[in-house]
């Protein structure tokens, strides 16, 4: 299976802020990945780092088997990575569509395009022509994921989709992100709800004092063993 993303020994910074403290990660082709652990711990900053967001100091990160010394976050998304931004990022004075075109502005091509992406989502269609801000925080979350697709991309990365959101619309979103994978589109899926976590991912990744503590798979270690790395 080809590797979408490798971390290695990572280690980031913001400014002389020391976060991550030699991260390893990876994610290969058509995998469902949780990446848990407490808040701070660092998860938005490994997201952050793939960006070039929070500056990488030590160690490796590859996208698509391809180094990446100094990461920016246009060689993500052209390279197949495409980010849900944890607390949407939705753009304010842009339409719901014009957010969804955001996405497609890599010109990667592929299954998703916007009539798909309302097929997924038909409350978007129908608020196509309002401002994205407008919407509900549920249906904001939605078109953050449905940017995303409009890249095409090969794995994207989920970060805290859910946070905030009623329990009814977590439960919609879980059948989303299984549909998205069964597609062919890996998922990173960074989350605090555990039982989200079960229904999704196959393989886990703890996360403590910005590093990766523990993996393993989600079938075998079950909710209790999930709970055990974000328990307060
Ligand atoms: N821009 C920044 N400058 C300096 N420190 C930061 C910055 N952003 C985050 N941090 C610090 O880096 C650490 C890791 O933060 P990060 O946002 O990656 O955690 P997280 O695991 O995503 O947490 P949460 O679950 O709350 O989203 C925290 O101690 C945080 O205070
Ligand atoms: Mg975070």
């Amino acid at each position: 299976m080809k590797t979408l993303l490798a971390l290695e020994g990572v280690n980031a910074f913001y400014g002389a802020a020391h976060i991550l403290h030699g991260l390893s990660l990876h994610v290969s082709e058509g995998e469902k990945v949780a990446l848990i652990g407490r808040n701070g711990v660092g998860k938005t900053t490994v997201v952050n780092t793939i960006l070039g967001l929070a500056s990488l100091k030590g160690g490796h990160v590859k996208i698509a088997d391809r180094l990446l010394p100094r990461p920016r976050s246009y060689m993500a998304a052209q390279r197949g990575v495409a980010v849900v931004p944890q607390g949407r990022c939705i753009v304010a004075n842009l339409t719901v569509e014009e957010n969804l075109l955001l996405g497609a502005a890599t010109g990667r091509k592929g299954h998703w395009t916007v009539p798909r992406v309302y097929e997924l989502f038909p409350i978007l269609r129908e608020r196509a022509h309002t401002p994205g801000t407008a919407l509900s925080g549920g249906q904001q979350q939605m078109l953050a994921v449905g940017r995303a697709l409009m890249a095409n991309p090969a794995l994207i990365l989920l970060d805290e989709p859910t946070e905030g959101l009623a329990p009814i619309i977590v439960d919609q979103l879980g059948v989303i992100f299984n549909q998205v994978a069964a597609q062919g589109t890996a998922l990173l899926l960074i989350e605090q709800n555990m039982t989200l976590v079960a229904r999704v991912a196959e393989r886990y990744c703890a996360m403590a004092k910005g590093a990766v503590v523990a993996e393993g798979r989600v079938d075998d270690t079950g909710l209790d063993g999930l709970h055990r790395h974000v328990m307060v």
